[in-house]
């Protein structure tokens, strides 16, 4: 259901939720992708006359208040980009919120605090759950749902409280979902993808699930070193999920039959020690424990050769999905090859999509510009388990 579902919006409250769950480093906001992708849908709002109550979580805290978590400063930031005041409560619930949302005029926009102050949101118990989302429900006529980085999780603001009252998909969600069932449906051939991030275990449904669908998977990050390791190499100090070395083996074994190629880095970035200054060298991925730093090493980025094979691969594409980081590029010196796999999506003629809030503020903190790859995802979890096909909760609800 989108938002013409909804009928006429002026004077009406609607509750909106948003992710606004943007990177901050004390108390700045790093990189405000995620509040400029939720305005489309507060601008329509707007304009309609409706009266705006945004509703976000910040963060994981544990079901209480705590300062560095509060959204006051997206309120500040959200006001310069939408060039209309944004008011902001500091409770989610009680006196004060309802305060101010009963002050709301036409076209109007509150934010609420963090809605992970609250234990409610994020409770296991569906009864807990639905109470804080009628305390919610209580301030508004409709709700829209446009927090597409938190349609695959159950919780109050996503799922029951789209329960509790009217309830539509914002654009933003509009949008995501049109993109990637273009990488579902029918992708256009060859189709790669690119992943990274640390963690194997992190990655086990999405793996598996592409091995079925797509040409080539390039892989990159923390992983490699599982995969390196479970084609029997030494990966010195490196990161390693001893207990994810069977799984891999069978991917790697599943893919060769399929006619799958999965492209592991051939060299790697070795460092003496996890720091941003730390002595490093390129040695080649068979041979990581053989670098100057013997045992020590610990593998932070691919290789230069590794970062134009995958480059090479990505120019021939015509679809390419990238989610996760190439290896530790917050330092400079195990930055590139992260920048390399970047450019190459800006250069293809292929329709690239990055995925997450991680890698879409990755490929912006080294300088690159949203409207160099066909799609940025708002969401990391949400894509990937959309990618992976299974049922996402905060869309089933709209349904
Ligand atoms: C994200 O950053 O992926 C979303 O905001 C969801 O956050 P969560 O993983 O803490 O639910």
């Amino acid at each position: 259901r989108t938002i013409e579902s909804l009928g006429q919006l002026r004077s009406k409250t609607v509750i909106v939720r948003c992710d606004l769950n943007v990177p901050l480093a004390d108390g700045e906001i790093t990189d405000d992708g995620r509040i400029r992708a939720s305005l489309t849908t507060i601008r329509e709002l707007r304009e309609a006359g409706a009266r705006i109550v945004l509703i976000s979580h910040l963060g994981r805290p544990a079901g209480a208040p705590e300062e560095r978590y509060s959204l006051r400063p997206v309120a500040v930031r959200m006001a310069e980009l939408l060039g209309a005041p944004v008011a902001f409560v500091g409770e989610t619930v009680g006196t004060e919120a309802s305060a101010a949302v009963s002050a709301l005029g036409d076209g109007d926009v509150v934010l609420l605090e963090n809605l992970r102050f609250n234990p409610g949101e994020t409770s296991k118990d569906a009864e807990e759950r639905r109470a804080f989302a009628a305390s919610l429900a209580e301030f508004g006529d409709a709700f829209v749902s446009d927090g597409f980085g938190v349609v695959h999780r159950r919780q109050a603001s996503v799922t029951e409280l789209a329960e509790a009252l009217p309830s539509a998909a914002g654009r933003l969600v509009e949008a995501e979902l049109r993109v990637l069932e273009r990488l579902t449906v029918t992708p256009e051939r060859p189709y790669a993808v690119v992943l990274g991030g640390s963690k194997v275990s992190d990655k086990l449904g999405v793996i598996s699930h592409l091995i079925e669908r797509v040409d080539t998977l390039l892989i990159g990050g923390g992983m490699v070193f599982t995969f390196l390791a479970a084609q029997g190499h030494a990966v010195a100090s490196s990161l390693l999920e001893a207990d994810q070395l069977d799984t891999v083996r069978g991917y790697l074994a599943d893919a060769e039959k399929r006619g799958v190629r999965i492209v592991l880095p051939t060299d790697i970035v070795v460092a003496e020690r996890f720091a941003a200054d730390a002595a490093h060298e390129v040695v080649a991925a068979d041979a990581i424990d053989g670098s100057s730093f013997g045992a020590a090493g610990i593998g932070l980025d691919i290789g230069p050769a590794s970062a134009a094979a995958f480059a090479a691969v990505i120019a021939e594409a015509k679809t390419v999905f990238w989610n996760g980081p190439m290896g530790v590029f917050e330092m400079a010196a195990f930055a590139e090859g992260t920048r390399t796999v970047a450019r190459a999506l800006t250069e293809t003629d292929g329709f690239t999509v990055v995925g997450g809030g991680d890698s879409a503020a990755a490929v912006r903190a080294l300088g690159f510009r949203d409207d160099q790859f066909g799609h940025i995802s708002t969401g990391g979890g949400a894509s990937l388990e959309f990618l992976e096909g299974k049922t996402l909760p905060g869309l089933e609800v709209l349904a």
